[in-house]
């Protein structure tokens, strides 16, 4: 089996090249790293090269344009990152005979009855979202062995990234002020857990939606005061505010999230609760500080 990671440089595809190992070839765009191979979705005849070049029997596609504001401001580069860019591997995954594996969100939904189950219907309320769905159908379209994995706050130790764990961690650290939304509730997953479970699902033979989040369905103040607690940061850096009062360009679903439990039922791979996700990234970056 060799897989094709493409997004490789991101931080899902970055945990998916550390569970996949020797077996998987990885892809940058912009943020190029050791052993990784450029490549730019948007261009056909280089997905098309990369894929003949690699010929993987597995590509897993995390790549994406997953800022959900600039999405709503850049909504052309949206377009073609999120949709012609999965059309155009989707479619040398079904000209090859690959097995295909999208990585799809909770903002499919419009956030009034979460955690949503792999047959709620999507109702998205933001370009990105939009986007997202419409990536789906493509996907569905253009090749029958496909995976969508549809996951939420992906969280974990990584450092130089970007995600909200290091968001709390930087600032936490420096005692400045972090705006966290009251009102939005999610279901978090460890970025590194959200990887051996993709794998499980990417290696069985099933088709069609999955849901590998975390176990917990929480508010977003409180993911970020357990985890300040948790990483030994006084939580009086955290601002709590409603999603009105963060006046971000997007819309975002409020009561979002996905239901883990029909997926969790099909893995050996246990989806980990926050307490033990935080439990993880406490001891890495304690590690990492020794
Ligand atoms: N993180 C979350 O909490 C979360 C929640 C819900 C859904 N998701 C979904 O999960 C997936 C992974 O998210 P992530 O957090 O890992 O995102 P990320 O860290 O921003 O990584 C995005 C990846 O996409 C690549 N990329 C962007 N434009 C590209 C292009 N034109 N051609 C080829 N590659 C391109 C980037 O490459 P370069 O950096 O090299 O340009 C990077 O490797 C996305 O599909 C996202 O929508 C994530």
């Amino acid at each position: 089996m060799k897989a094709l990671i493409v997004g490789a440089s991101g931080f899902v595809g970055g945990e998916l090249m550390k569970v996949f190992g020797d077996d998987a070839v990885g892809t940058y765009c912009r943020t190029p790293a050791p052993g990784l191979i450029h490549l730019d979705i948007t261009d056909e005849a280089q997905v098309r090269d990369v894929v003949d070049r690699i010929k993987p029997s597995l590509i897993i596609h995390p790549a994406a344009q997953p800022n959900v504001d600039r999405c709503e401001t850049e909504a052309d580069e949206s377009y073609r990152v999120n949709v012609v860019g999965t059309r155009n591997v989707a479619a040398a995954a079904a000209r090859t005979g690959a097995r295909f594996v999208y990585f799809s969100t909770d903002y499919l939904f419009d956030g009034t009855a979460g955690p949503y189950a792999p047959d709620a219907a999507p109702c998205p309320i933001q370009v990105y979202g939009e986007h997202k769905l419409a990536a789906e159908h493509a996907v569905r379209e253009t090749l029958e062995d496909h995976l969508i994995v549809r996951v939420c706050g992906v969280y974990g130790y990584h450092p130089g990234g970007k995600n909200f764990i290091m968001g709390i961690i930087a600032k936490g650290g420096r005692g400045e002020p972090m705006n966290v939304p009251v009102d939005q509730w999610g279901t978090p997953v460890l970025a590194e857990n959200l990887a051996a479970a993709v794998k499980e699902l990417a290696l069985s033979d099933y088709r069609g939606v999955a849901h590998p989040v975390g176990p917990d369905y929480m508010l977003r103040i409180d993911f970020a005061r357990v985890a300040a607690e948790m990483l030994g940061f006084a939580p009086d850096f955290l601002r709590p505010l409603t999603t009105p009062e963060l006046r971000q360009p997007a819309k975002r679903p409020l009561r979002g999230g996905v239901d883990n439990r029909s997926t969790q039922a099909m893995l050996h791979t246990r989806l980990l609760g926050v307490s033990e996700g935080l439990e993880r990234v406490r001891w890495q970056m304690a590690a990492h500080s020794r």
